[in-house]
């Protein structure tokens, strides 16, 4: 098995570039495949997760081709013009792929079957199937609502107000998806606002789609079917998730400073970077802009002494990917901290309540779980900068996010930490390892 190595580090300093944004690269490859007319994407996300997306596009009958090293060309084939595949789609451990393009099948009059690795094979795929085919979309599941899926579109779904039992991108995506093309005003209303990314991109395309409050206070986004989508090119901004392994790493380490241009500040995605501030990291933002609708931002960060604090429920849908990463702070902080309203952690790339609680216990920290929440005891203390133990060894679980957060720990332990199967880092982060090491990290091959 792939394993990886950390040890401690006199602090993480210099300019990062860290990966594009995987939500939005996601995204922009499949907007732009059913537009009308060739789209120049820049700086799209190069990672597995996008590679499955891309190539499932090409097996629906779509040209994409790379112009230059950071420039994607599609070749979009219009809003009805996706093909049936002659082979499964294979999105391997990405679950925004495989939901977004089952709301975009839904929408064309073809057939498609979704496959995907151990991991996403277990993943909950009838929070998409189950609003899929009140739209007349016809969905043939393994009986359990997982995958392999089959799923046969229509060219003209019929349209539907949804109400989403939770906040889910995924979800509210894979409905306007299908929605593109029903006869009539198809919406989703959620309990507090998801990621944005469908929403800003499709009106980058010109497509209208109203949000408002409905009347219980929902946030509701709709669209109404039939408008096409026009080519225009796109810029990816780089991704605050990924960025947050270098801000918790230069936080927790003495004699950090790092600086990261061009990194992606929607307000949705930004609630690990509040709740640092509000524990006493010292985070700044400049440069402030907008690219292609989104915000983004030079962020630098600095060592900070870190205090635990209560991280508000409703912040969750801001910062679902970063309850890994924040763990990891906590755990560094003084005080506890605690995370409620998490539930959804646990369907995930892996369990990511469980697998956490486990690795952080095994490195000395006290850790309160239950089905739905985690409080972290941090082993920091008020005047400086602690170390945890380490010297223990524990499996990512396939999960690209549980693999850095563990080998971020590693920096400020005693003894190395050593994590398994590593290699699902490249799903998010290729260069990650080679990014960290080159601002001052210490992450090292290890033998199985
Ligand atoms: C994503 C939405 C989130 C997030 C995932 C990416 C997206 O999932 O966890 O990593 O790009 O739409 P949910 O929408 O299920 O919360």
């Amino acid at each position: 098995m792939d394993s990886l190595s950390s040890e401690a580090i006199f602090g993480i300093k210099g300019t990062c570039i860290i990966a594009g944004d995987k939500s939005i690269s996601h995204r922009a490859l499949m907007f732009s495949s059913i537009a009308e007319g060739s789209t120049l994407i820049s700086g799209l996300l190069k990672s597995k997760d996008i590679f499955s997306t891309l190539n499932a596009l090409r097996a629906l009958g779509v040209n994409i081709v790379t112009q230059d090293e950071d420039v994607f060309r599609v070749d979009g084939v219009g809003m009805h013009g996706l093909k049936t595949p002659d082979k499964f789609l294979d999105l391997g451990n990405s679950g925004t792929g495989v939901r977004l393009l089952m709301g975009l099948v839904g929408s064309q009059q073809i057939t498609a079957t979704f496959t995907g690795d151990e991991s996403l094979s277990k993943r909950p795929m009838r929070r998409i199937t189950k609003p899929l085919s009140e739209m007349g979309v016809q969905i043939k599941d393994n009986g359990k609502g997982l995958l392999p899926i089959t799923i046969t579109g229509r060219s003209s779904p019929l349209p539907l107000e949804y109400n989403s039992p939770f906040a889910s991108a995924q979800i509210k995506s894979a409905i306007l998806l299908t929605g593109l093309n029903a006869r009539g005003l198809t919406s989703v209303s959620e309990p507090s606002k998801s990621r944005d990314h469908t929403e800003r991109l499709l009106s980058h395309f010109g497509v209208f789609v109203d949000a408002e409050r409905d009347i219980n206070g929902f946030y509701k986004a709709s669209l109404m079917g039939g408008a096409k989508l026009k080519a225009k090119n796109i810029t990816v901004p780089r991704d605050p998730s990924s960025a947050a392994f270098f801000i918790v790493a230069a936080l927790i380490t003495k004699n950090s400073f790092i600086t990261m241009p061009n990194i992606g500040i929607n307000p949705q995605r930004t609630g690990l970077l509040t709740t640092l501030q509000e524990m006493g990291g010292n985070i700044e933002f400049t440069n402030l802009r907008k690219i292609g609708g989104e915000e983004v931002a030079d962020i630098q960060v600095s060592s900070s002494s870190l205090i635990g604090i209560d991280v508000p429920a409703e912040r969750a849908p801001s910062m679902i990917d970063e309850y890994p990463i924040l763990t990891i702070a906590a755990a560094m902080a003084s005080g506890s901290t605690s995370m409620n309203n998490i539930g959804e952690l646990r369907h995930k790339e892996a369990d990511r309540i469980a697998v956490m609680t486990k690795g952080l216990r095994m490195a000395g920290v006290t850790v309160d779980e239950t089905d739905t929440s985690m409080c972290v005891h941090g082993i920091g203390d008020k005047d400086g900068f602690s170390r945890i133990k380490g010297g223990f060894r524990i499996s990512s679980e396939h999960d690209h996010r549980i693999a850095m957060s563990f080998l971020t720990l590693g920096l400020v332990s005693e003894k190395k930490i050593i994590v398994d199967g590593v290699s699902t880092i490249d799903t998010s982060f290729p260069g990650f390892v080679e990014t960290m090491n080159k601002h001052g990290a210490c992450i090292n091959k290890e033998k199985n």
